[in-house]
């Protein structure tokens, strides 16, 4: 049997610790099974981080999050961190994991399930069968920028200062990613920013299409602006394959996108960096949706983004396909026999809790791995 694959989990805030102990469940299914066997450690990010050590990441985490061949993150934030100093919210703790184990490439598949298809707000035909894919680009851009900060100018006003900068590598390191996706699946790529307003947009656009004709020119590019291509993703959002854009771009597209497929709870995300030598790379995984502080600890919460991110995980840190599909087929089957959370339960449907809603898919796995 291979090295056994070294996993960090870090269930975060709210929800967070309920969704991982379903993926826990699967983990123990698969090492059951005894294909792959995993050496899990667990740590705190985010608010309990910072009530455990007064930091929403302890350096013992971050270098045990550099240490390992992917990390698992479930939610971070809620009410009770939200009046802390700006350095000690929990999401500075998600925020240094990305760039200290320089996650430039995000991926986020905006999929609808056809059984979620009429949960959407938008039209049944505008979104049935959307399968689109955000590569968003996740360690630089406005999120970092330098200069940044609040000030009190002599007048006595206040001003506050962030910087959008990107740098041509950073650009074609994540297009590249985009590119590569796109050859995967249909084949188009369309790189979004405002090259009409913003100098890093201009760079980003020249950048992207430099590295289109050296080494993608297969690959059907078109450039869109970023206001644009949000109008598009809900008049047209079929009209997509992969889409790349920079950090807050891509965070607004893809939670657009996300309400597209009128299931937020369902969508699962992957974190990469750029791969060595030998192909490893650091990696992170985590549900698109947050730490739903309102009904943690109730039973309540949807556990299958954050399965499908284990999912993604198998497939893009592990190379197991057949697993991963294994996995995306075995939510299918739970969504397509009506069990439902409260989060998309519909009528005529089952809701169930969230330990009931692993256990669906455990039993499928078993049917679909017999
Ligand atoms: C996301 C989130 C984060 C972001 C927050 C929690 C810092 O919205 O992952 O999309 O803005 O990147
Ligand atoms: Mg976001």
């Amino acid at each position: 049997m291979p090295a056994n694959k070294k996993l960090l989990m870090l269930p975060g805030d709210g929800i967070g610790p309920e969704v991982m102990g379903e993926v826990k469940r699967v983990i123990d299914w698969m090492d059951k099974r005894r294909t792959v066997s995993f050496d899990i450690t667990e740590g705190l990010v985010g608010g309990s981080a910072y009530d455990a050590h007064g930091t929403p990441l302890a350096d013992e985490t971050m270098n045990e999050a550099l240490g390992v061949d992917a990390v698992l993150l479930g939610a971070v934030g809620g009410p009770k961190w939200e009046t802390l100093p700006f350095e000690v919210q929990p999401e500075r703790g998600l925020l240094r994991l990305r760039k200290e184990m320089d996650l430039f490439a995000n991926l986020r598949p905006a999929v609808v399930f056809d059984a979620l298809a009429e949960a959407s707000t938008l039209k049944l035909d505008v979104v049935k069968g959307l399968d689109i894919m955000i590569v968003r680009e996740l360690t630089g851009g406005i999120y970092f920028g330098d200069p940044r900060g609040i000030e009190t100018l002599p007048d006595g006003q206040r001003r506050g200062i962030n910087t959008q900068v990107y740098t041509t590598n950073e650009i074609r390191r994540v297009a590249r990613v985009g590119f590569e996706l796109a050859r995967k699946r249909s084949n188009r790529l369309c790189s979004a920013e405002k090259a009409n307003v913003m100098e890093a947009g201009v760079l980003w656009r020249e950048e992207v299409t430099k590295l289109h004709e050296e080494e993608f020119s297969d690959v059907e590019l078109t450039h869109m602006y970023a206001d644009n291509a949000a109008m598009q993703l809900v008049r047209n959002p079929k009209q997509f394959d992969v889409i790349v854009t920079d950090n807050l771009f891509g965070d607004i597209l893809s939670d657009e996108a996300s309400m597209c497929t009128g299931s937020l709870g369902m969508l699962p995300s992957a974190s990469l960096g750029e791969a060595d030598s030998s192909g490893c790379r650091h990696a992170m995984y985590e549900p698109v949706h947050g730490s739903a502080p309102d009904i943690a600890g109730q039973g309540k919460a949807n556990p299958l983004a954050t399965l499908l991110s284990f999912g993604m995980c198998l497939r893009y840190s592990f190379d197991m396909m057949d697993d991963a599909d294994l996995i995306d087929q075995a939510v299918q089957n739970v969504l397509n026999a009506g069990l439902r959370t409260a989060d998309i339960m519909e009528a005529g449907k089952k809701e169930i809790s969230t330990a009931e809603m692993g256990e669906a898919l455990l039993a499928e796995l078993d049917k679909l791995a017999a």
